[in-house]
């Protein structure tokens, strides 16, 4: 068992719901085990300057239900640089930090990594609502926010069931087409339109005709932010005056954004959280680090943060020249086939939405 005395929690990236239940597990776990935790505020920005808030387990009561993150959170540049890197690292030996558990998406795991490499050991956990981490089947936050996001697609579901319209609904994801495709799938929408598959607009414009014409009044069609048109606009607002135009539907655009990514964690997010929170520190007590914890076939399990992060670069075919080189065979065939995984899933649920949406 690892000696630690301290170790420090951060949120960092796009906040999402599910962070305070896991910094309460972190927090919780660490202190049964005897371990203090220094809260750092703020993400990477509150450890390169300094920004610490020794966290009892009383301090993180009634948090688990709260949305936001109590450490606050940032995408913080100067820890992209080395004399950044070495401000965080002098933080640490100020306060006693002898490990770090950094919940956030990839940029936030590269932190990680770069600690770890520099001599704290550090624990990544999946935060963000977007479900963009090729490596875990689940970020924390997703649940909510596609709870959210399907309340809201359902009362405008009933206004334009009244009024006989289409509503265009425009939701983030980044460059992830997840929010859109399941939140499509679960309020019925018509269709979603996600950066992964491509959008047949002619096709969907004549299936939503023949439905108009067979009596359908209230459409809704989900877009991902991530659908660009090539001038760069945001595709969602095109396709509104596409629809408008082309069906003769009245047709409305929405924008959810940032109100998606508040509110209280589901259920299911809390849970998550939590398990991840105590395998964070558990990990790091047996003297585990650069790991990120995954939900893969609905177990939590450890995997190497350098796999992962170069796994995620595999599949959104952003690999760099010599990316691959420390992997063996295996795990390069298991990159491959874990992308085939994700992308086979992901058409299978775009597959559900046509056929159940005739
Ligand atoms: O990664 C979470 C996310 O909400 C994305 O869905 C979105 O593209 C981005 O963050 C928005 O970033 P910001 O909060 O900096 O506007």
């Amino acid at each position: 068992m690892a000696a630690f005395r301290k170790i420090g929690i951060l949120t960092s990236g796009g906040d999402a719901p599910g962070m305070n239940a896991c910094v309460r597990a972190v927090t919780r776990k660490a202190h049964a085990e005897g371990v203090e935790v220094a809260g750092i505020i703020g993400g990477y920005s509150g450890l390169i300057n300094d920004n610490i808030l020794d966290l009892t387990p009383r301090m993180v009561s009634d948090i688990i239900a709260r949305g936001g993150t109590m450490l606050y959170s940032d995408r913080c540049l100067e820890f992209k640089t080395e004399p950044g890197m070495q401000k965080a690292i002098a933080t640490c030996k100020k306060h006693g930090i002898d490990a770090l558990v950094v919940i956030g998406g990839d940029g936030t795991f590269r932190g990680g990594t770069d600690m770890t490499n520099r001599g704290v050991p550090t624990i990544g956990i999946p935060g963000t609502i977007d479900n963009d981490i090729t490596a875990t089947d689940y970020t924390i936050g997703f649940d909510s926010a596609m709870t959210t996001t399907a309340n809201m697609i359902d009362c405008l579901r009933d206004t334009c069931e009244s009024h006989a319209r289409c509503n265009v609904v425009e939701v983030m994801g980044r460059d992830c087409g997840q929010i859109a495709l399941y939140t499509a799938l679960a309020t019925g929408a018509v269709a979603a339109v996600i950066p992964e598959v491509p959008f047949d607009e002619p096709g969907t414009i004549a299936r939503m005709k023949q439905l108009k014409a067979a009596g359908k009044r209230g459409f809704v069609v989900v877009v991902s932010e991530g659908v660009r048109t090539p001038e760069g606009t945001p595709y969602s607002e095109k396709l509104a005056e596409v629809i408008a135009k082309e069906t003769l539907i009245e047709t409305k655009f929405a924008r959810f954004a940032h109100v998606v990514r508040g509110g209280k964690p589901s259920l299911q997010d809390r849970l998550i959280a939590t398990e991840m929170g105590v395998m964070a520190v558990d990990l790091l007590l047996a003297g585990q680090s650069n790991k990120v914890i995954c939900r893969l076939d609905s177990k939590i399990v450890p995997v190497d943060i350098n796999f992962a992060l170069i796994s995620d670069r595999y599949y959104k075919n952003k690999l760099k020249e010599g990316d691959l080189d420390a992997f063996t065979p295996d795990q390069v065939n298991a990159m491959k086939e874990r992308a085939e995984k994700l992308n086979a899933e992901i058409r299978r649920v775009y597959q559900m939405i046509e056929d159940t949406s005739k």
